[in-house]
């Protein structure tokens, strides 16, 4: 059997272990803060989905889920803040309790966007989850309710987060260090 590959040339930043157990803790959160409702998790497509799947595993109430797709203009490690539904919710969200669920929180206009795109479709509740958030980067002025991790101003990748489609496999979440020109 070949062995996965694990990108062993990327620093870790948070390993397999590691992430488990935080999600493990943010799963224990929302359940305690939904007692008897059934939150609707909204989870943005790709880079979301390994986290998601895992934190659903870890709930201890019942939910539902559907995905959206998005794409935001630009390429490599810069988001343009421009964003295209790539997919639409396949579900009504009037009256549930969303949580959007993001693998990243960076400038936040992403956020922001799918922020006024739901709350339009009148939601009883509109909360934000994301396993990483790089504060320091923050253009627009938004929060996440439930935080995975603070990390500092890094490219990363692994658990779900690309660098052009590459390195969504891998398990851990790795950097890409920065070259001496950049
Ligand atoms: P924002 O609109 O700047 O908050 O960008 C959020 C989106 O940019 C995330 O959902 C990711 O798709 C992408 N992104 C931001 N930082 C990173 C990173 O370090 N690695 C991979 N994707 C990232
Ligand atoms: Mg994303």
């Amino acid at each position: 059997m070949p062995e996965p590959s694990t990108a062993p040339e990327l620093p870790v930043l948070l390993d397999a272990a590691k992430i488990a157990a935080r999600v493990r803790e943010l799963a224990a959160e929302i359940s305690r803060d939904y007692p008897g409702r059934t939150p609707h998790l909204v989870g943005v497509l790709k880079g979301a989905w390994v986290f998601m799947a895992d934190l659903i595993r870890n709930l201890s109430i019942p939910c539902t889920v559907d995905f959206l797709g998005i794409a935001s203009y630009g390429t490599g490690t810069i988001s343009s803040g421009e964003v295209k539904i790539t997919k639409d919710l396949d579900l009504s969200i009037e009256g549930r309790d969303v949580l959007i669920i993001e693998d990243i929180l960076d400038t936040g206009r992403t956020f922001r966007y799918l922020q006024e795109l739901l709350a339009a479709h009148a939601p009883r509740s509109l909360k934000l989850v994301t396993l990483l958030d790089k504060r320091s980067r923050r253009e627009v002025p938004v929060r996440a309710d439930y935080v995975g991790f603070d990390i500092p101003d890094v490219f990363v990748v692994g658990y779900g987060l690309d660098f052009d489609q590459k390195f969504r496999h891998l398990p851990d979440v790795r950097y890409i260090p920065k070259l001496p020109s950049q």
